[in-house]
């Protein structure tokens, strides 16, 4: 049976490319430490998802390791000789890095290495899927020409019109210290694959969501609406009028592309993932959606300084993804992630 090595396998998408390829087959190594509880306390909590994986899945082994532990790492890879990594653990949070920049960057940046070097070491010809993001960016995007619209921001330049391609520049700009560490770990999954011949693949995500998020306010943007929603509690808008647009893909949609890149590899590849233009959505669009599902008002105010680094607009390119794997695309509307999450939220709850 082929073996998947997952990191970060109790979060949003390791979760769920645990429980895709499980169900393709693969035996699935996953590796946490619940360090989201560390990082955002109890509510960041993502052991209830260790349980319920290791309750429904029988060919699932949980891994209680940090993938700082250099040591451990190397020797993991090494025993289980996976045929797919899915590197999915991380600090994921831009302002939380700045109070934490030794553990951001060492979760980030050098427990990627140690993972890199890993699979150098055990199991060159394996594919390495990496999930980056698209504050690789940094606040560049927001000095594209945009256009103010009723409830969001839109893009005024025509270059812009399917969004940002992978070929925007990734320096010169703020990222947060966040934005940093990962673009540290992003250049390095891409040298591994040039200078190493390994087949890795860099996924700069825009929104990923779905219902195994354990939403915070500092990440996990629909997860954490839809729980402010559902328990009246205060959301803070932070600048932008609340017109920021944020683009969404389920994780159901993430774990299809790798499986797509995981059957097909290629060497040193990038690709900006997100929902696109049809899954975009502002915040105060969000507050308007959630409502009508649950039928409850949105408990909101306002804050006038905005996130530093924070995009106004940001919608992800997704023509390279479907040039290089037709056979990929959305398949979950921005309808089925807000039902999604919702119908979860309230049965989490229950
Ligand atoms: N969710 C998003 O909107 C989004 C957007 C862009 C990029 N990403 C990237 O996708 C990846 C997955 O994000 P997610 O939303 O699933 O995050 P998540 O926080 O839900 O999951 C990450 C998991 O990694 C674990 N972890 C953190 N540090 C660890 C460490 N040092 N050792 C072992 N385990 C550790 C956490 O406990 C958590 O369960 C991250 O790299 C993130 O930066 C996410």
């Amino acid at each position: 049976m082929p073996v998947l090595l997952v990191t970060g396998s109790s979060g949003l998408i390791g979760s769920e490319v645990a429980t895709y390829f499980h169900e393709l087959g693969y035996v699935v190594h996953g590796v946490d430490s619940n360090q989201r509880a560390v990082f955002f306390g109890p509510a960041g909590d993502t052991r209830w998802n260790q349980q319920r994986l290791e309750a429904t899945l029988p060919r699932f082994r949980h891994n209680e390791l940090d993938v700082r532990d250099r040591a451990g790492i190397l020797a993991l890879v090494a025993e289980v000789k996976p045929d797919l990594v899915v590197h999915c653990a991380a600090q994921p949070s831009h302002d939380r890095a700045a109070a934490i920049p030794f553990d951001d960057f060492d979760t980030n940046a050098v427990g990627t290495l140690n993972l890199l070097q890993a699979v150098r070491v055990s199991c060159p010809e394996t594919p390495f899927v990496h999930l980056s993001t698209n504050k690789v960016y940094g606040d560049r995007p927001n000095g594209i020409a945009l256009r103010e619209l009723e409830t969001r921001w839109d893009y005024d330049d025509p270059a812009f019109a399917d969004g940002i391609g992978e070929s925007y520049p990734i320096d010169q700009s703020t990222h947060s210290l966040f934005g940093a560490s990962k673009v540290a770990a992003d250049v390095l999954v891409q040298e591994y694959g040039r200078y190493f011949g390994i087949p890795t693949c860099v996924l700069r995500g825009g929104c990923l969501t779905g219902p195994q998020h354990s939403g915070v306010e500092l990440h996990g943007f629909l997860s954490y609406l839809v729980k402010c929603n559902i328990e009246g509690k205060q959301y803070r808008v932070f600048g932008y009028k609340g017109k920021q647009v944020r683009d969404n893909i389920h994780a159901h949609d993430v774990a299809r592309f790798i499986q797509a890149f995981a059957d097909a590899p290629r060497v040193a590849e990038v690709y900006n993932l997100g929902g696109g233009r049809d899954n975009s959505v502002s915040i105060i669009e969000g507050f308007e959606r959630i409502s009508q599902l649950s039928g409850r008002p949105m408990n909101w105010e306002y804050v006038e300084a905005p996130r530093i680094g924070d995009h106004m607009c940001y919608i992800s390119d997704l023509s390279k993804m479907r040039e290089h794997y037709p056979s990929w695309d959305i398949t979950k509307s921005l309808d089925d992630i807000f039902e999604e999450i919702h119908a979860s939220t309230l049965q989490r709850r229950a």
